[in-house]
C-alpha cells in the first residue's frame, strides 16, 4: 500500500511546475483559470491553477478531503469573496470577461455561473416563489405570465414539473430532499446561467434520488456548462467527461473521465483511483 507521508508529498510538489493532461482548451473554453493561488489568512489553500471548463461539458473535480476543490469551485462565481480571510490571485475568464476585474457586477455574475450546494437550500417560500426569485431579482420579466413560463421551463428542465405542478403555491421546506435539490437546480436554471458549479449535490441524497440528479446532469449538459465536485468516483465517471484531480491544493491531472478512471499518468491519481490514498 502506498501512502504519503507530508514530507513525502512536500517533495513530491518541490518544484511542482506542470499538470498531467491537458489544462487547457483551444476552442471551445467557456471559463479560463490561470495561475490562481488562493489563500486563507497566511495558509495558502490552492497553488497556480491552470483550468479550463469547455462549453457544454461536465467537468468532474475529484480528491481527497481538503484538498481545495471546494474552495477551486467557489473561485469561478466568486462565493470566495463571502469569506473575510480569504484572498483570490491569478486570473479567471467567463466568456472573455475577467470576473475579478472591478467592474464586473458580482450578482450578475452569480446569476450567469450559478450554484448548488452540498445541501439542498430552498428558501423559505413557496415553490413558485422560489423559482420566481431571481428572474425577479435580476428583472428578467414584466408580465406575471412571462414568470410562469420561466417557472415552469425551469422546473421541465429539472424534471421536478410533474411532481409539484399541482401545488406551486405551498412550501418548498415540504419536498423530500431529493425533491428539494432538483427544486434548487430550477431556481439556477429559472436566470439562465452560463456555467452551473456543482458541490457535492448528491451527497445528501439517497440512492434513487441520486439517480435522477445524474440523469438530469446529463440533461442539462446539452445545454449548460457544468463543473461537479464529486467524493464518488462512479459519479464521476458516469455524468462527467473530463475529470481534474486535486491534492494538497495543486491540479495533478486533468483528462477524458475514461482514461483517468483507467489509465492515469499521474502516481497521485492512481493511488487515489485505486483506493490507496484519501
Ligand atoms: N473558510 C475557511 N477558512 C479557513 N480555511 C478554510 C476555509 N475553507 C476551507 N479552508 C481550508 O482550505 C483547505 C481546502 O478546503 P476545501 O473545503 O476547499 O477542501 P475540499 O477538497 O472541498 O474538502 P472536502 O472534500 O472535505 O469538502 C483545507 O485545508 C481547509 O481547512
Ligand atoms: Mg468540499
Amino acid at each position: 500500500m502506498t501512502t504519503n507521508t507530508n514530507d513525502e508529498l512536500a517533495q513530491i510538489f518541490e518544484g511542482w511546475s506542470s499538470t498531467v493532461g491537458k489544462p487547457t482548451l483551444k476552442d471551445n473554453a467557456r471559463m479560463t483559470t490561470r495561475g490562481v493561488d488562493v489563500f486563507y489568512g497566511e495558509k495558502q489553500a490552492i497553488f497556480g491553477v491552470d483550468l479550463d471548463i469547455g462549453k457544454n461539458e461536465v467537468l468532474a473535480m475529484i480528491g481527497p478531503s481538503g484538498c481545495g476543490k471546494s474552495t477551486f469551485l467557489r473561485t469561478l462565481n466568486r462565493m470566495n469573496d463571502t469569506i473575510d480571510i480569504c484572498r483570490v490571485k491569478g486570473d479567471i475568464h467567463l466568456d472573455g470577461d475577467n470576473i475579478y476585474d472591478k467592474k464586473m457586477d458580482v450578482v450578475n455574475l452569480r446569476a450567469r455561473v450559478g450554484m448548488v450546494f452540498q445541501k439542498p437550500n430552498p428558501f423559505p417560500k413557496s415553490i413558485y416563489d422560489n423559482v420566481a426569485y431571481g428572474p425577479r431579482i435580476h428583472g428578467l420579466v414584466t408580465r406575471k405570465a412571462e414568470l410562469d413560463e420561466i417557472v415552469e421551463t425551469a422546473l421541465q428542465k429539472a424534471s421536478i414539473w410533474n411532481e409539484v405542478k399541482d401545488r406551486l403555491d405551498q412550501p418548498a421546506t415540504g419536498l423530500s430532499g431529493g425533491q428539494q435539490q432538483r427544486l434548487c437546480i430550477a431556481r439556477t436554471i429559472a436566470v439562465s446561467p452560463e456555467v452551473i458549479l456543482m458541490d457535492e449535490p448528491c451527497s445528501a441524497l439517497d440512492p434513487i434520488a441520486t439517480a435522477r440528479i445524474e440523469e438530469l446532469i446529463a440533461e442539462l449538459s446539452e445545454n449548460f456548462t457544468i463543473a461537479i465536485v464529486t467524493h464518488s468516483m462512479q459519479q464521476a465517471a458516469r455524468v462527467s467527461s473530463r475529470t481534474a484531480y486535486f491534492h494538497l491544493g495543486r491540479l495533478v491531472e486533468v483528462g477524458a473521465t475514461d482514461k483517468i478512471f483507467t489509465a492515469p499518468e499521474h502516481r497521485l491519481t492512481e493511488d487515489y483511483i485505486t483506493g490507496r490514498f484519501g
